[in-house]
């Protein structure tokens, strides 16, 4: 077992590349780059890309985990069903092993793959909460547009076989549940894991598998920098005539402040912002499964659009 660090990238096919450069770069990614056959689109972190598309049918291909050395590559290649360590033919280069998840989702698991210097934050500015107060004697003056995707947080998959896929991504990567859903039964049926980096804070999950009849995406869910990111990106989309699937709200397995759309092919993507950090002393929440769909605030589940 390896515990991997993040997510690194998902990869799609679909038939018409401008439109899928043209929907991303209005969600808030940048064009990374190009190529005749494939898209590939960054964050505004140091991740050479988070989106990948190549030219084919609409479809979800898979994700992309962050290895911590080429090391763990060379544990993860030696699992059953695992590809050997290849040289990666892609803009930023780098080393991947490929192994199938029980849906044949493609995972790859990444080291190596060039860096960029980050993009300049937009419409970032000191917040005055309550007793903490960080702009004096300045204004906020936002510049409408796009909202700024900071970096790829989490993949939602749905999956036909929970135990199974549960199993393959905690004992291959070593992820761990924040949160667990029971049913009626007391029986786990949906679980939020993160990465394992003991003490070090991480995100509340990195990865959701819902169980349920037909696998497919959920959705891919990128940070963005604060509440105001999530309205301005929410404007400047529903202007645009994106299609919006829920949000504004906060939820309460993780608490970000979201919103859902969907790109030009029906995959869903997330702006989240604001999320819990947890470590290796935070005990696992057991809870509901309809706790899942519940918000602290904001638009209720039942309006959602899938
Ligand atoms: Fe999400």
């Amino acid at each position: 077992m390896i515990k991997v660090l993040d997510v690194a990238y998902a990869r799609f096919q679909a038939p018409d590349l401008d439109l899928m450069e043209q929907f991303l770069g209005d969600f808030g990614l940048t064009t990374s780059e190009k190529t005749e056959n494939a898209l590939y689109m960054r964050c505004s972190d140091e991740n050479h890309h988070t989106h990948v598309t190549e030219l084919g049918d609409a479809k979800f291909v898979g994700f992309a985990f962050n290895a911590a050395s080429l090391e763990d590559l060379n544990t993860i290649a030696k699992v059953e069903g695992a590809s050997k360590i290849e040289e990666m033919d892609e803009p930023g280069g780098g080393y991947r092993v490929c192994i199938n998840d029980p849906d044949n989702f493609q995972i790859e698991v990444v080291y190596g793959i060039k860096t960029l210097p980050n993009l300049t934050k937009q419409n970032v500015f000191g917040a005055n909460f309550g007793d903490q107060r960080k702009r004096e004697g300045e204004f906020v003056r936002l510049k409408a547009g796009p909202s700024q995707c900071k970096r790829l947080g989490h993949i939602v998959i749905n999956v036909t076989d929970f135990e199974k896929t549960n199993k393959f991504y905690k004992s291959n990567f070593g992820l761990i549940s924040s949160d667990e859903c029971v049913d009626e039964n007391g029986k786990t049926c949906l679980a939020f894991n993160r990465v394992d980096q003991g003490k070090k804070f991480v995100d509340h999950h990195c990865l959701l598998t819902v169980p349920t009849d037909t696998a497919g995406l959920g959705h891919i869910a990128f940070e963005v920098h604060d509440v105001n990111n999530i309205f301005l990106g929410h404007e400047y989309l529903k202007n645009k005539k994106y299609k919006h699937s829920w949000g504004i709200g906060r939820h309460v397995l993780g608490s970000q402040i979201f919103d859902y759309w969907f790109d030009p092919y029906g995959f869903r993507v997330e702006h989240w912002t604001d999320g819990d950090l947890l470590n290796i002393d935070t005990p696992v929440g057991i809870t509901s499964i309809a706790e899942a769909l519940e918000v602290q605030w904001g638009v209720d589940s039942k309006d959602r659009k899938t």
